[in-house]
């Protein structure tokens, strides 16, 4: 049996990121703690419907927020996870979970990966207890509405959102706040 060492394992942290949160940074350092290299995967070919924020825009913000990280490092995918982990000679996959509201879809998706790539483990890790509630699905509901939320992204994804703000940039569901969608990172 192999034995691979955390420390020396590359790791992929994938997900939406529209927009990146305080939750998935602190996410991040936690992941760069334990793994010898993080890489932040964005997804391009999402089915949450049109993002806020294009792939390039996130991408840019998360390479700026992370960019103290020594072993991070920040990129686009497109199409199967495993399939991108595999050209990235990564052996890991990072996934936060914030409650238990989260566990159906986060074991369904890692149960799938395991499915499609026996070689590729998912490991996952909880956000400080601070960031449980943060999504950022209601980060962009609660700013659309002015509500404060400095404290909950960057100031960085802060000044990007200022930037968007029309109603009409920020979409109609942003300003829904009516129940949370489990994996609605
Ligand atoms: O931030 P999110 O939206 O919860 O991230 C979801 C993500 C990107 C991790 C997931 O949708 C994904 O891995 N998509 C790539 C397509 C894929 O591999 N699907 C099969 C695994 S269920």
């Amino acid at each position: 049996m192999l034995v691979l060492r955390m420390s020396t394992v590359k790791a992929i942290y994938p997900g939406t990121f529209d927009p990146p949160t305080n939750g998935h940074l602190d996410l991040v350092s936690r992941g760069a703690k334990i793994f010898g290299h993080l890489v932040v995967a964005v997804l391009r070919n999402t089915s949450k419907g049109a993002p806020l924020f294009t792939v390039d825009e996130r991408v840019e913000m998360l390479r700026e927020a992370t960019q103290d990280f020594g072993n991070v490092t920040v990129e686009a995918f497109n199409g199967l996870l495993v399939d991108f982990a595999r050209q990235q000679g990564a052996k890991a996959v990072l996934r936060g979970i914030r409650a238990i509201s989260d566990y159906e879809y986060e074991f369904q998706m890692a149960m799938m990966n395991r499915k499609l790539d026996r070689q590729l483990e998912t490991v996952f890790m909880m956000p400080a207890e601070k960031y449980t509630y943060v999504s950022s699905r209601l980060i962009k509901g609660v700013y659309q509405l002015n509500g404060d939320i400095s404290e909950l992204v960057p100031p960085l994804v802060l000044q990007r959102l200022q930037e968007k703000k029309t109603a009409k940039d920020l979409g109609p569901e942003a300003a829904s706040l009516g129940g949370e969608v489990p994996g609605d990172v």
